[in-house]
């Protein structure tokens, strides 16, 4: 998608270098700073301390990551001890083990002069895939948009609430939920996006404001406790989310606050729709409350907050007394009687 009206994706391979680049996402949207990752070393880093994030994003760069490892040493031994690292950089996204996975299966039969090239390779196809099912998400979706604007007697904007950033910084490009955001707009159907800050790292006021503002779409930001009240109001036509797993029977772990969002949503008859790749699916899983491991993060994600001070400088200010006990689980399940719908490549499933 488009940053200052230059496309970018979220991760690339440098044609002329061949490096793995990223956009560093902690600082946005206040610095747009490019890193390029080196080493197996510096991809584990990148995924636990959310240089990259979003659980497609991880995936891909968990695949670089087992790219990268090939052309340090082939052997088998390294190709289990790169899964091993990667595989516990985070807990909650099933991409990241789904593309190790991939990887490996692919890597293991590969002679091992010929796994560098073959690992870079399909790390490569991986990135190119995330994008077409990503565009076919947004095909499925926008039609979904369409029919509830349709619907409408005044014509007026479709209002949609998202949670967290489920968009191209996310993915490789275009999003998950944003997807069929981008699609609908494309299509001249008027949107209005309320966008929920998401503490406590705050991805909807940081990223997804800020690729959505790069990418001309109308947004409005709110604090995470205003979405039910903008649903009893009847001002949100609409909820979508990504997902970090999803069980077979359709229970969706997602960002930490969904699961109020689905509550609210059900309470006020608002449609939820969770949009993912299939990837995303977790059929080893069956009752998501019970069975996916959610990630529980540092407490001073809770006790601080980080922003721009006076002097344009990023700072990281305390908000409450000091020694506070905080409890910070980064991810929550919302059951599937609260979801209306998945929105994957392969069309919608109505649950
Ligand atoms: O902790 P994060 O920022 O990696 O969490 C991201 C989310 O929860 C997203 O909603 C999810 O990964 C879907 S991304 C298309």
């Amino acid at each position: 998608m488009l940053v200052d009206g230059k496309h970018f994706q979220s991760i690339w391979r440098d044609n002329s270098t061949g490096e793995i680049k990223i956009i560093d996402q902690r600082w946005l949207p206040h610095e747009f700073a490019i890193v390029g990752l080196n080493s197996l070393s510096e991809v584990v880093v990148s995924i636990r301390d959310m240089w990259v994030r979003g659980a497609p994003l991880i995936g891909v760069t968990a695949a670089y990551g087992m790219a990268i490892a090939m052309s340090e040493d082939s052997s088998d031994k390294n190709l289990n001890s790169a899964r091993e690292l990667l595989n516990s950089a985070r807990p909650t996204a099933v991409n990241l083990t789904w593309a190790v996975k991939r990887m490996e299966d692919h890597l293991r039969p590969t002679p091992e002069a010929k796994r560098a090239v073959a690992a870079m390779k399909l790390a490569d196809l991986m990135a190119a895939e995330d994008i077409s099912i990503n565009r076919l998400i947004g095909e499925h979706g926008a039609k979904i948009i369409e029919e509830i604007y349709v619907q409408k007697s005044d014509q007026s904007p479709v209002r949609i609430l998202t949670h967290c950033n489920a968009g191209w910084l996310a993915t490789v490009d275009i999003g998950t939920a944003t997807a069929p955001i981008y699609v609908a707009c494309e299509k001249n159907i008027p949107i209005e996006v309320w966008v929920d800050e998401t503490r406590p790292r705050n991805q909807g006021a940081a990223l997804t404001t800020w690729e959505l503002k790069h990418n001309k779409i109308p947004h409005t930001l709110i604090v995470d406790n205003a979405g039910g009240h903008l649903m009893q109001r009847g001002l949100v036509d609409m909820c979508i989310v990504g997902s970090d797993r999803t069980t077979r029977n359709g229970d969706v772990c997602n960002k930490i606050g969904t699961y109020l969002k689905a509550l609210a949503a059900k309470a006020n008859e608002v449609p939820f729709y969770v949009a993912l790749p299939s990837s995303t699916i977790d059929e080893t899983l069956h009752d998501g409350v019970s069975e996916i491991p959610i990630e529980y993060r540092p407490m001073n994600e809770v006790t601080h907050i980080q922003g721009l001070n006076g002097n344009g400088e990023l700072e990281k200010v305390q908000i409450c007394p000091d020694e506070t006990k905080a409890e910070n689980p980064a991810f929550d399940v919302t059951p599937s009687e609260f979801i209306t719908g998945l929105i994957t490549e392969n069309g919608c499933k109505f649950i």
